[in-house]
């Protein structure tokens, strides 16, 4: 994806071979600024901050955080050490933990001098798969909006409805449930996006937008409130979100308000697809009462983070002092409101024979 003209993926290696960069997305959209990880713990720590965030996003950096870590210490107990410092800093996307999996499962069996150079092959190679994946899911989700677009007026725009960021700035490039919109715009089709702002650190307005105006696809932001009613007067032809978790009977987990989101699409008869690369299913849990949800700071919903008039930028209190706010970060929509899953293998019913349908490898091993 482009900014100013300019081709970015949102995380590479550093030149000197021993560093990695990525882009600082606490200060989008105000700023655009990178950031040099030398370390795991610095790794962890822009995980934590969300200075990158996203499902495969996380995943990625855990994955060149583990490569940092065996640069400085190599041996099994580096490597064991590292894994956990860096899986417990966000709790529901289960890519972290895949990615990290991934990364152990390759390096273990080798000697230790040889393990820093394969991570940082091993990460590269997650990175690149997981763009590979988004276009691919893009491929498969461009088929159902130029389904949609045939059925309406010649030239009339699909309005496709988004929550949060499953954009290219939650993913190495393409995003999850833009890339069916970005591939769409591409190929000619007039699509328009309604942005959920995504309260409360608003990765919708922050990043969402940013991306699509970036890449000139016309979007309109509305608040979190906003998508029933636009849903009951006609204005939505379907709703595409991401997931930072899927359990094997198609329960999903994904930014909080993302489930009263499926229930207004439901009432009104709106398609509602949940866009995701093949890392994001837990196939070792049943259901999704199983998935952990993160609690995140109050200080979240007290205050709200934006550019005043002179430019700067601030954070601002928006309740009475000493108010109790509570921050559950994601939430769980039952598979039944889910009209079908968006993958890189194609697009199936939201259940586990769709799941296995696409993954017949798991039939064994799915909980
Ligand atoms: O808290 P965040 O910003 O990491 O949450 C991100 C989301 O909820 C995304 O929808 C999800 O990770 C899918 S990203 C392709």
């Amino acid at each position: 994806m482009k900014i100013n003209g300019k081709a970015y993926r949102t995380i590479w290696p550093g030149e000197d071979g021993a560093s990695v960069v990525i882009i600082d997305q606490t200060k989008l959209p105000h700023r655009f600024e990178t950031v040099t990880l030398r370390t795991a713990e610095e790794a962890a720590h822009a995980i934590l901050t969300m200075q990158v965030r996203g499902a495969p996003l996380i995943g990625a950096t855990a994955a060149y955080g583990l490569a940092l870590a065996l640069l400085r210490d190599a041996s099994d107990a580096g490597l064991a050490g590292a894994v956990a410092l860096l899986a417990k800093q966000r709790p529901t996307a289960v890519n972290l933990r895949w990615a990290l999996e991934e990364m152990r499962r390759t390096v273990a069996p080798m000697a230790p001098e040889a393990r820093a150079a394969a991570a940082f092959a091993k990460a590269q190679a997650i990175a690149d798969e997981d763009v590979e994946t988004c276009r691919r899911i893009g491929v498969h989700g461009l088929a159902l909006i130029r389904a949609i677009a045939e059925m309406k007026p010649a030239g009339a725009p699909v309005n496709v409805l988004t929550h949060c960021n499953a954009g290219w700035l939650a993913c190495v490039d393409w995003g999850t449930a833009t890339s069916p919109i970005y591939q769409a715009h591409d190929a000619g089709i007039p699509v328009h996006v309604w942005v959920d702002e995504t309260r409360p650190r608003n990765q919708g307005a922050a990043l969402t937008a940013f991306e699509l105006a970036s890449h000139g696809v016309p979007h309109t932001l509305i608040v979190d409130n906003a998508g029933g009613h636009l849903m009951q007067h006609g204005q939505v032809d379907l709703c595409i979100v991401g997931t930072d978790r899927v359990a094997a009977n198609g329960d999903v987990a994904n930014k909080i308000g993302t489930y009263l989101k499926a229930l207004a699409a439901h009432d009104n008869g709106v398609p509602f697809y949940v866009a995701l690369p093949y890392s994001t299913i837990d196939w070792t849990i049943a259901s999704g009462h199983d998935i952990p949800i993160e609690e995140r700071s109050a200080d979240e919903v007290l205050s709200m983070h934006g550019q005043l008039t002179d430019g700067s930028v601030a954070s601002v209190a928006i309740a009475a002092a000493g108010s109790p706010a509570a921050n559950p970060a994601f939430d769980v929509t039952p598979a039944r409101l889910v009209t079908g899953f968006i993958t890189e293998r194609g697009v199936a019913p939201a259940d586990r024979s769709g799941l296995l349908a696409l993954y017949p490898e798991r039939r064994e091993s799915a909980a």
